[in-house]
C-alpha cells in the first residue's frame, strides 16, 4: 500500500512518489539542540544501514510536501508548559489547521524529548503522533516519550523503526535501498568535534566570582573555566555542557537514611561502581521525578506516599517542592543498592549559555550562574549544578565540559545588522558573548540591550563592562529595568514598550532581536509586548502582529534561547 512500490527504477533510490528522492524523511524540530543531535545521529544510523534518509529541520520544511512522503519520523521536543520549540511551531500548526492534507500513503513514527516531571511531558510529541494518525497516516512504530535521559530510549525507539523499515523493504525486495551503503561519512553527521557529552573535556576551573553584591536576593556568579589544550572552539549562542557532582555530604545523609554501604559494588550499563561514587557522579539527586516515586513507594510501603501516586497532580506538587533525599527523609526505608541506583535517574548535565566569545577570552570560557539555593521542609536545599560550580569546584579544580551549538542563537552574518537583545537575570550571558564577538570584528551594526534584575546596586552584572562597550561606541542602548527599585515592578517589556517606536523603527531597519532567560513568564512578556508595539506603531491588527513576528522568526531574525 505505499506509494510507488511497484514501478522498478533504474535508480534505487529514487523509486518513490513524485517529489521525494529519498525513503525517509526524517523531520526534526529542537530547541537547545538535543532533538536534532539525535535526529543527526538517527541519519548516520539510517546510511550505515544503507536507507536514503533525508534530513529537515522544521523550520525549514514545506509543509505540504507531507503528502509526497512514503516515511517520516519526527523527533520532536517538548519545553516549559507544553510548548513547541520555534522550529516546529508552523508545522505543528498547520497540522492541527484545516489545510492539512490526508495522508492515507504516510508511514511514520515519533520520538518525544522532554521532562517527566512537567505536566505537559512530551506533548508537542503527541500532538504531532495524534494529528498525523488522524491524518489518515499510519505509525511504523509507536511513539515513544524520552524523559531527560534520553540515550537508551531514544536508541531502542531508533532500533525499532529501522527494523520495521527493513522488514518492509525485504518484503518488497529493497528497492529503495542504497545500492552502495554508506559511501564516506554521513553527510549530514554531527560536527567532527573530538569533545562530546559523551565524551567531554576535563577543564579547569580559573575563577569564580559573585557578581551580585552583599544584600542582593540573589547570588549568581561569573565562572571562568579554561579549554587550553581542547582545541575546543565555539561560537556566541552556544552552550556550555556541565557535568556535576552532587554534594558528598548529601549522597551520604541518603545511605545513612536508607541503610545502604557507599562501598557496595553496583553496575551501571555493564559498568562497576561504589555505590557512593555512583550517587556523586552518576544519578541525579536535586530534582526528583515520578519514575523513582513509582519505584521508591514498593520499598517504602508507606500508605501515604502510595495514596500520592494515584493523584497525578497531587504528586507533581510534592516532587516540584523536593529533591530525593526529601522523599527518604519523609518516608524512610532501607533499600538494596542496585535497586536504589536503577530507580534514580542518570545525571543530565545542565547547559549554560556561554557568556564570553574566543575572539575576546581564546581558550577559555565564561558562565553566569545563579546559584539555586533555598528553604524548605526545614533544610536548606540547593541545585545541583550550580552549587558545584559556585561552592564545591574549587580554583583549579577540575570539571567536565562540552559544547552545545546552537544555531537557532546566533549573531546576524552581517555586521552591519543591527541587534536588540533582551536579557534579564542570568539571561545577560549571550549578550556579553555577542559583544566581544561584534567588538572584536569592529562591527558597524547598532547594539541595543534590555536588561533586567531586582536593584541597581547589588545586580547589575557585568555594570562596568557594558559602560565601556557604550564610551567605545559598541554598544548604542542600554535599557534598564531595576523591578524592585520602585514600587511598582518595572520589567524589560515595560522598557521596551516605553520605547516602542524606536524597537519598531529599528526592526524596520532589519534589526535582529534575541530574548534570553525566563521561558514561562519573561519570554511570553516579551513576545505579548512585541506584538503590541508592532500593532501600534505598525498601524496593524493583532493577527497581522503576529504573522510579522512569525515573519521575522522565520527569516531567523527573532531568536530564544530560553529555559
Ligand atoms: P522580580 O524578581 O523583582 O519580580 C531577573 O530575574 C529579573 O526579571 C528580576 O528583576 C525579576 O523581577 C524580573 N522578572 C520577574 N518576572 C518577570 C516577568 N514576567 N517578565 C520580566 N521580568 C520579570
Amino acid at each position: 500500500t505505499q506509494v510507488g512500490t511497484t514501478i522498478p527504477q533504474a535508480n534505487p533510490v529514487v523509486g518513490e512518489a513524485p517529489g521525494a528522492d529519498k525513503f525517509i524523511t526524517i523531520l526534526y524540530g529542537s530547541q537547545t539542540g538535543n532533538a536534532k543531535a539525535l535526529a543527526q545521529g538517527y541519519k548516520a544510523k539510517l546510511d550505515s544501514a544503507g536507507i536514503a534518509a533525508k534530513l529537515v529541520n522544521m523550520a525549514d520544511y514545506k509543509a505540504k510536501q507531507l503528502k509526497n512522503e512514503s516515511h517520516v519520523v519526527v523527533i520532536v521536543s517538548t519545553h516549559g508548559e507544553g510548548d513547541a520549540p520555534d522550529d516546529a511551531i508552523e508545522l505543528h500548526d498547520f497540522l492541527s489547521s484545516k489545510k492539512a492534507p490526508k495522508l492515507p500513503n504516510l508511514s511514520f513514527s515519533v520520538l518525544g524529548l522532554g521532562d517527566s516531571s512537567y505536566e505537559f511531558f512530551c506533548q508537542t510529541a503527541k500532538d504531532f503522533d495524534k494529528k498525523l494518525n488522524e491524518l489518515g497516516a499510519k505509525r511504523i512504530a509507536d511513539r515513544v516519550d524520552c524523559d531527560v535521559d534520553y540515550d537508551d530510549a531514544a536508541e531502542a525507539w531508533g532500533d525499532q523503526v529501522l527494523d520495521k523499515v527493513q522488514d518492509e523493504l525485504k518484503a518488497k525486495g529493497n528497492s529503495h535501498v542504497v545500492a552502495m551503503p554508506h559511501i564516506g561519512k554521513p553527510s549530514l553527521s554531527v560536527a567532527t568535534a573530538q569533545y562530546s557529552k559523551k565524551n567531554p573535556f576535563t577543564a579547569s576551573l580559573l575563577e569564580s566570582q559573585k557578581v551580585t553584591g552583599r544584600d542582593s536576593v540573589k547570588d549568581i556568579r561569573h565562572i571562568e573555566i579554561s579549554l587550553e589544550d581542547s582545541g575546543i572552539q565555539y561560537r556566541p549562542g552556544d552552550a556550555l555542557g556541565v557535568w556535576f557532582k552532587n554534594d558528598p555530604s548529601m549522597v551520604d545523609e541518603l545511605l545513612n537514611l536508607l541503610s545502604v554501604e557507599g562501598e557496595a559494588d553496583v553496575t551501571i550499563s555493564g559498568e562497576t561502581f561504589a555505590l557512593r561514587d555512583a550517587l556523586i557522579e552518576k544519578r541525579e539527586l536535586t530534582q526528583s521525578y515520578p519514575s523513582f516515586a513509582t519505584a521508591y513507594a514498593e520499598i517504602a510501603n508507606n500508605p501515604e506516599l502510595n495514596a500520592l501516586l494515584e493523584d497525578k497532580a497531587g504528586l507533581r506538587v510534592f516532587l516540584g517542592e523536593r529533591q530525593i533525599i526529601d522523599i527518604v527523609r519523609q518516608y524512610p526505608a532501607k533499600a538494596d543498592p542496585q535497586a536504589l541506583v536503577d530507580m534514580l535517574r542518570g545525571m543530565t548535565p545542565r547547559l549554560y549559555s556561554i557568556a564570553s566569545s574566543q575572539a575576546e577570552v581564546e581558550d577559555e570560557v565564561h558562565l553566569t550562574v545563579a546559584l539555586v539555593e533555598y528553604d524548605a521542609h526545614g533544610q536548606i536545599h540547593q541545585g545541583g549544578a550550580s552549587s558545584y560550580l559556585a561552592q564545591r569546584l574549587e580554583e583549579g579544580g577540575e570539571v567536565q565540559v562540552f559544547v552545545e551549538k546552537n544555531d537557532n542563537f546566533r549573531l546576524p552574518e552581517s555586521s552591519d545588522t543591527p541587534v536588540i537583545m533582551v536579557g534579564p537575570g542570568t539571561g545577560i550571558a549571550p549578550f556579553r558573548a555577542f559583544m566581544q564577538e561584534r567588538e572584536a570584528q569592529e562591527a558597524e551594526g547598532k547594539n541595543w540591550l534590555f536588561f533586567g534584575n531586582p536593584n541597581y546596586t547589588q545586580d547589575f552584572l557585568y555594570q562596568t563592562e557594558w559602560q565601556r562597550f557604550v564610551k567605545d561606541g559598541v554598544l548604542s542602548k542600554v535599557s534598564l529595568a531595576f523591578s524592585r527599585d520602585q514600587e511598582d515592578k518595572i520589567y524589560v517589556q515595560h522598557r521596551l514598550l516605553e520605547q516602542g517606536a524606536e524597537v519598531f523603527a529599528w526592526l524596520e531597519q532589519g534589526a535582529h532581536f534575541y530574548v534570553c532567560g525566563d521561558a514561562n513568564h519573561m519570554a511570553k512578556d516579551v513576545h505579548a509586548a512585541l506584538v503590541e508595539i508592532v500593532q501600534k506603531h505598525g498601524a496593524k491588527s493583532a493577527e497581522a502582529a503576529e504573522e510579522y513576528l512569525t515573519a521575522l522568526r522565520r527569516a531567523k531574525r527573532y531568536q530564544k534561547d530560553v529555559y
